[in-house]
């Protein structure tokens, strides 16, 4: 089979840009070629991999990676003011989310310059700036690596939650997602632009009636201003989740920092900012060799040049504990750990 490498190293792999090798490793192209694969049993664990921009890896891959590129985008129209867009697995994100902003389809812009690619945005309901990616998500074909069958999920079955699927937890490394489908505005597009970041940034623009364009704009500025780009500096976004805790433990929390910030979930429970509660316990702009916590967002673990997987791992243990011991709150990890 073509694409098969061997021994692959995998620095330029991830956004991590973390050094390790991996037995063997192939890139597929099309559905044909993910079922010939697939149809060849192996005794080694499969490890999917898309844009691999939300991954850590702590040691060599005992296995073989599988490196998703499939690409295409097709349409349906549903009526005037709908339509379904369908992209492949390896699209890049970004790309995608650009070209639906230059045919005027509306739902994506503010998950302008997330990184990775489409095949992953369901893996972990991607979101940012409020909005997340169930909310357009009509449905996605995977093929069930078991099986060489290829399955449906609609929005339901893929049980999201915050920075959650099936496919993170039951489902996991068991199926190839193929392609994505989106559910997007022709017009009357809705535009979410509550957030405060997203209100400041086109207040400077003078904008006040923004149009899909204007939000992509405004957040596009916004992650380059504070989110380290990976292609400089090695990194997966945000590396741990926001906590969500009970009210209780938050108004204890306030009353030796009234400043604590909280966004109110319902009357038990309320999530918090890891970032702030990073910042406030010291670590931003730590580093330790070549590991450290991102100068301008500390929810972002960043690697300078060389840093291995492993002291990643323990800077961000050494966080957890801290926070822990400050705070009483357990934090936890968002970026998947290889
Ligand atoms: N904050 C601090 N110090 C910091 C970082 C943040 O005080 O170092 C405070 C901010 O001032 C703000 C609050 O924490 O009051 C929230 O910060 P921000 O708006 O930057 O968002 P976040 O909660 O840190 C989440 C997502 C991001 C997403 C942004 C915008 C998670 C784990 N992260 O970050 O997603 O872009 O909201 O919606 O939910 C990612 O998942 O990789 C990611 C980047």
């Amino acid at each position: 089979m073509k694409n098969i490498f061997y021994s692959f190293p995998l620095k330029n792999e991830t956004t991590f840009g973390i050094n390790a090798i991996a037995d063997e490793y192939i890139s597929i192209e099309s559905v044909q070629e993910a079922k010939d694969f697939f149809s060849i049993p192996s005794d080694k664990p499969y490890y999917i991999l898309g844009g691999g921009s939300n991954i850590l890896i702590t040691k060599d891959v005992n296995g073989i990676i599988v490196q998703n590129k499939i690409k295409g985008i097709s349409t349906s129209i549903i009526d005037d003011s709908t339509i379904h867009v369908t992209a492949g697995a390896g699209e890049n994100w970004n790309e995608f989310v650009l070209y639906c902003i230059e045919n005027n389809w509306g739902g994506l812009e503010n998950l302008s310059l997330i990184p990775g690619n489409v095949g992953a945005s369901p893996m972990q309901n991607i979101g940012a700036y409020g909005v997340e990616i169930k909310d357009v998500f009509v449905s996605l074909n995977a093929l069930e690596i078991a099986t060489n069958e290829i399955h449906t999920f609609e929005n339901e079955a893929c049980k999201f939650g915050y920075r959650e699927s099936i496919f993170k937890n039951s489902h996991k490394n068991k199926f190839l997602i193929i392609d994505v489908t989106f559910k997007l505005t022709r017009k009357n597009h809705k535009i979410s632009a509550n957030y405060g970041a997203i209100q400041s940034e086109l207040q400077k623009y003078n904008v006040t009636n923004p149009t899909i364009k204007d939000i992509s704009k405004a957040v596009i500025a916004i992650r380059s201003s504070k989110l380290p780009d990976p292609k400089v500096i090695g990194n997966a976004g945000s590396f741990f989740k926001n906590p969500v805790i009970s009210i209780k433990l938050a108004d204890a929390i306030k009353l030796n920092y009234p400043d604590l910030v909280e966004y109110p979930i319902d009357e038990t429970s309320t999530k918090l900012a890891a970032g702030w509660l990073i910042e406030k316990a010291g670590w931003k702009g730590f580093r330790d060799g070549d590991a450290g916590v991102h100068a301008l967002q500390a929810l972002v673990l960043v690697n300078y040049g060389n840093t291995t997987g492993n002291e990643i791992l323990n800077l961000s243990q050494r966080i957890i504990d801290d926070i822990h011991s400050k705070f009483g709150v357990t934090l936890e990890r968002e970026v998947n750990i290889w």
